[in-house]
């Protein structure tokens, strides 16, 4: 196979990266693209360190075993605790998700913004980095939300349960002043819209993922190994957990046909 047509891998914890798999979709129609989520692993964000660093090698040299050209980590955790490392083990493209505090930063009004992400990105040193870089005179709260990532692997996106939970954690933010708030966890972006409406019309959402796909366009690009634009690509989905549990959610999340396939991971 030409370089130019394998693969790009796609992973999360769980099913959160499906709204960053949308993005790239979205500004790569040619490119073949294999989504894994680690669903008998999820959620990441409240388990050891050295757990999630393993995972995440895993599923990348899993990746790599498929010929994939480039990596997209769609998992801020992830990220956060294990994207350095994973780029010193392989020689491929890497492309991660993180918090976008800057442009956050740089738009606020209030002087106020808040990133809504799991327990350990946000403790995180690759966290702290980023708020003590772009931060400067500007309150930036940062704001775990237990809970979030499994209503969304539950497939409650805008349940009762949902909205009461997303409330808990939004509204203190906004009376605070808060006008701005990052979505610091993939599987938030499923939430955009409860979290819209609990905020109220003065704040704004930052959800990073189209900035994550541009980014991946332009990586590829600068080394030649975008695919043919007459081509329609095509998508494969792998789960680590039960294809029976997760095939009927992650068919409601994605547009296209889902035929999801067990992976042991
Ligand atoms: N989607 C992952 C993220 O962006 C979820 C983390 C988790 O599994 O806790 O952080």
């Amino acid at each position: 196979m030409d370089s130019n047509d394998a693969p790009i891998g796609v992973f999360d914890s769980g099913i959160g990266g499906l709204s960053t798999l949308k993005d790239i979709r979205r500004a790569l129609p040619a490119e073949d693209l294999i989504y894994v989520a680690d669903s008998l692993h999820a959620p990441y964000g409240d388990k050891p360190i050295a757990f999630v660093e393993q995972r995440v090698e895993t599923i990348a040299r899993f990746l790599e075993a498929q010929g994939v050209k480039a990596i997209v980590v769609a998992c801020n955790t992830a990220t956060g605790i294990a994207v350095d490392r994973l780029r010193s083990l392989l020689a491929l493209p890497i492309v991660a998700m993180e918090p976008a505090v800057k442009p956050a930063v740089r738009d606020t009004r209030s002087g106020k913004v808040a990133v809504l992400a799991t327990t350990l990105t946000l403790s995180s040193r690759r966290f702290s980095d980023l708020v003590a870089l772009h931060g400067h005179g500007v309150e930036v709260v940062a704001q775990p939300c237990p809970g979030l990532v499994e209503q969304v692997e539950c497939g409650d996106l805008d349940g009762p349960a949902t909205r009461r939970l997303v409330e808990h954690y939004v509204l203190p933010l906004v009376a605070r002043g808060v006008d701005t708030l990052v979505l610091g966890c993939t599987h938030y972006s499923f939430l955009s819209p409860v979290i819209h409406d609990s905020a109220g019309p003065g704040v704004t959402v930052i959800d990073p993922s189209p900035a994550i796909a541009r980014e991946l366009h332009r990586r590829l690009e600068a080394i030649n190994a975008l695919a043919p634009l007459e081509r329609r690509g095509q998508e494969q989905f792998f789960t680590t957990g039960s294809v029976e549990r997760m095939q009927a959610v992650m068919s409601e999340l994605w547009p296209g046909d889902v035929a999801l396939r067990r992976v042991t991971l």
